[in-house]
């Protein structure tokens, strides 16, 4: 009984990780309760049944509900999870969403990355660009922020290089652009309120284990 009165609340990133993370859920015997319903503007969907709300959130956002304690869990790439950089616990790699994180741009610009002048970044990753080039690099970067078509801003003149994430590398490849430097890869993570992992241990170790389990299948 007592475990109905509390659901389990899980944000996910809207797009094509909820669709995944949705179907991964139906194969753990747990129905998303419609949100799969493409045509619906439903925010939050409960499965009443097994104790479980889900709500899709824009992915920047997934790390902040879960923070704030929200969200009990969320799923998100690691892009996002390094850029927000809050403390949450990253529990599952569900290996799907897999990118490169890279530092992109003409190959003209190689020389540049080497020459310890400053050189331009467009990226919507301004965090994860400061510590590779500032920290790891020690290079020093004026990092422009943007929020979409990343590949642009070296073709029209705004940035030298830029810092993004790579999946089938066609975006690059049709704008005659090459990865220069590749930083981490990336996939979609499962991460959990740190409060909740306390308060709700049993049955957050039970859901990521029927989650580790059915990535097996
Ligand atoms: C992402 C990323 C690249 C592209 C990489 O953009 O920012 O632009 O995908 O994928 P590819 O290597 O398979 O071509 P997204 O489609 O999310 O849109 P955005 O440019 O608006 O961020």
């Amino acid at each position: 009984m007592e475990d109905r009165k509390r659901p389990i609340t899980i944000a996910l990133t809207k797009g094509r990780l909820a669709g995944k993370t949705l179907e991964l859920f139906e194969k753990c015997g747990i129905s998303s309760a419609g949100a799969m319903d493409k045509d619906t503007r439903k925010l939050i969907f409960e499965n009443e049944e097994r104790g479980i709300r889900f709500f899709l959130a824009k992915g920047p956002d997934v790390p902040t509900y879960v923070y704030y304690g929200a969200a009990d869990i969320g799923v998100v790439g690691r892009d996002t999870i390094l850029e927000e950089n809050l403390k949450l616990y990253e529990v599952l790699d569900l290996g799907y969403g897999r990118c490169r994180m890279c530092v992109c741009g003409p190959e003209s610009a190689r020389e540049l990355l080497n020459s310890g002048e400053t050189v331009r970044v467009a990226t919507k990753y301004p965090n994860i660009a400061k510590e590779y080039f500032r920290q790891r690099r020690q290079q020093t970067v004026e990092i422009i922020k943007l929020s979409g078509s990343i590949e642009l801003a070296p073709i029209v003149g705004l940035s030298d290089v830029i810092m993004d994430i790579v999946e089938t590398g066609s975006t690059l490849r049709e704008n005659g652009l090459t990865v220069l430097e590749e930083v981490c890869p990336i996939s979609a993570r499962v991460v959990v309120n740190q409060v909740s992992m306390k308060m709700e241990n049993k049955r957050i170790s039970e859901l990521v284990q029927k989650l580790r389990n059915a990535l097996k299948v």
